[in-house]
């Protein structure tokens, strides 16, 4: 089939290059004219893991490409996804619509034949029947559906989600949309369920799940703080919960409160909608807020392993709001080294791949080390904020010798605890009690 896709974000890209490898001809629209240069020349403009191969692979066959012209996308295809980021308003934090109504204008002009838009980024309740309004105005004679596909891939897993999705959802009341998009997704529907819902239903289920699994952290964050109290530990408190499968084991890890480009932006448009229709959000809401607390309150943990010796080093492992990807967006990472960077003047970050997204917001507030044995180095504290892979396995009586002083301050319980001990190292996790 012939897609457009308007958008070349962590959305629109992973979502093209999927349905290029899978036999659709491909051409996603941006604004950008440099990230379209570069994409078409075979280059990457954003890591997200197992990515690159496909896309090089799909580029050099012609499945996929890319474009500034919005006209030659848009003619002949038969979907036209909408992937453009819809970006919390600065004062209300409701979903800022302003990119995806001002695509759903322009792409209007240039349909013909049938052809089902898709809304692929997330919106609230009722945005179809805007879309679908503004496409109308534009274009009297246009033969289109509007039709909502919400998207539920995991940055740094989106490919593997792409491909292995736990669901998908297509929101519609047109049987003429639902035959393009059974025929869209014909190689996924005898593998995978696949849900055909009104399109306010689908539009609400996306932000529903996503409110449900930050309130799901939120939850186990307050169960660590519990433990730490209480003398459990969360660790094996979340394995014992996770056993039950009505509870499920995944998303019960604590850690320094969620973040990224979707929780934080989806939990507030989904609370202000609730405040919008007078069914208020109560569970949603609380947890938005604790969240934003306990970034400060563990800037704090951090702080105080330095309160005797101000001057002393910080050496941060971990900068993206989770590992696997280089995207810094409201990551906690970020929030807990500008409460660090209050007190002190001596922080240095270091995260495998998102230096430069990193650079970008904390400026010369810190320094930035080149490995993680660079920032450790006569460090008085060690602090991991990211869940990377590589953390798991420092060599911690290498690294004590490097340090200063050998304190640990794991917000992501990466490290074994006993054997930090073992090392020597004054050692803080979270919720677990041992130190
Ligand atoms: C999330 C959803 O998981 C996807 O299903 C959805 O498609 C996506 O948002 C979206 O709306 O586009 P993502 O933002 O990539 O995906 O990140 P997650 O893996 O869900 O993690 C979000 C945050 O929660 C991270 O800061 C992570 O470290 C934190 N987290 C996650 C925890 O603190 N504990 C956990 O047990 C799990």
């Amino acid at each position: 089939m012939k897609l457009a896709i308007i958008g070349t974000g962590y959305v629109g890209l992973p979502t093209g290059v999927g349905f290029a490898e899978l036999g659709n001809d491909v051409v996603c629209v941006d604004k950008i004219a440099n990230k379209i240069e570069r994409l078409n020349s075979g280059e990457l403009t954003l890591f997200e893991d197992g990515l690159e191969d496909l896309f090089r692979k799909n580029v050099q066959s012609g499945k996929i490409r890319f474009t500034l012209d919005m006209q030659s996308a848009v003619r002949g295809a038969d979907v036209v996804m909408l992937a453009v980021g819809t970006p919390p308003h600065p004062i209300t934090k409701e979903a800022d619509l302003q990119y995806i109504y001002a695509a759903a204008k322009e792409l209007a002009q240039y349909l013909d034949g049938y052809t089902v838009v898709a809304t692929k980024s997330t919106v609230p309740v009722g945005t179809g029947d805007e879309i679908e309004k503004i496409i109308r105005e534009v274009n009297h004679d246009a033969d289109f559906d509007v039709v909502s596909i919400p998207e539920f891939l995991r940055e740094g897993f989106a490919i593997h989600d792409f491909f292995n999705p736990d669901r998908i959802v297509i929101g519609t009341n047109s049987e003429r949309a639902k035959e393009v998009m059974l025929k869209l997704y014909a190689p996924f529907v005898d593998k995978f369920p696949l849900l055909i819902v009104k399109r306010r239903s689908s539009e609400t289920i996306k932000y529903a799940s996503n409110a449900f699994l930050a309130m799901k952290i939120h939850y186990i964050n307050e169960m660590a703080d519990f433990c730490e109290k209480s003398g459990a530990d969360v660790l094996e408190v979340a394995k014992g919960m996770g056993m039950d499968t009505r509870i499920g084991k995944k998303f019960l890890n604590p850690g320094p409160g969620y973040g990224g480009s979707c929780f934080p932006k989806d939990t507030n448009a989904m609370a202000q909608m609730g405040r919008k229709y007078g069914s208020p959000l109560s569970l949603i809401e609380t947890t938005i807020a604790k969240n934003d607390e306990r970034k400060a309150k563990m800037g704090q943990r951090v702080i105080e392993t330095i309160k005797s010796h101000p001057e002393g080093k910080i050496a941060v492992l971990g900068l993206a709001f989770k590992g696997g990807t280089d995207d810094c967006r409201e990551s906690p990472a970020i929030d807990i080294i500008k409460e660090m960077v209050k007190y002190s003047h001596n922080v240095c970050v270091f995260d495998p791949k998102a230096m430069e997204n990193a650079r970008l917001i904390l400026g010369d507030s810190v320094k930035y080390a080149t490995s993680i044995e660079d920032a450790c180095g006569n460090a008085d504290v060690m602090v991991i904020l990211t869940e990377w892979e590589d953390f798991k396995h420092i060599d911690l009586i290498k690294i004590k010798q490097k340090m200063n002083r050998a304190k640990i301050v794991d917000l992501r319980n990466m490290l074994d605890a006993d054997t930090a001990v073992k090392a020597g190292f004054e050692y803080r996790g979270v919720g677990t009690n041992r130190q």
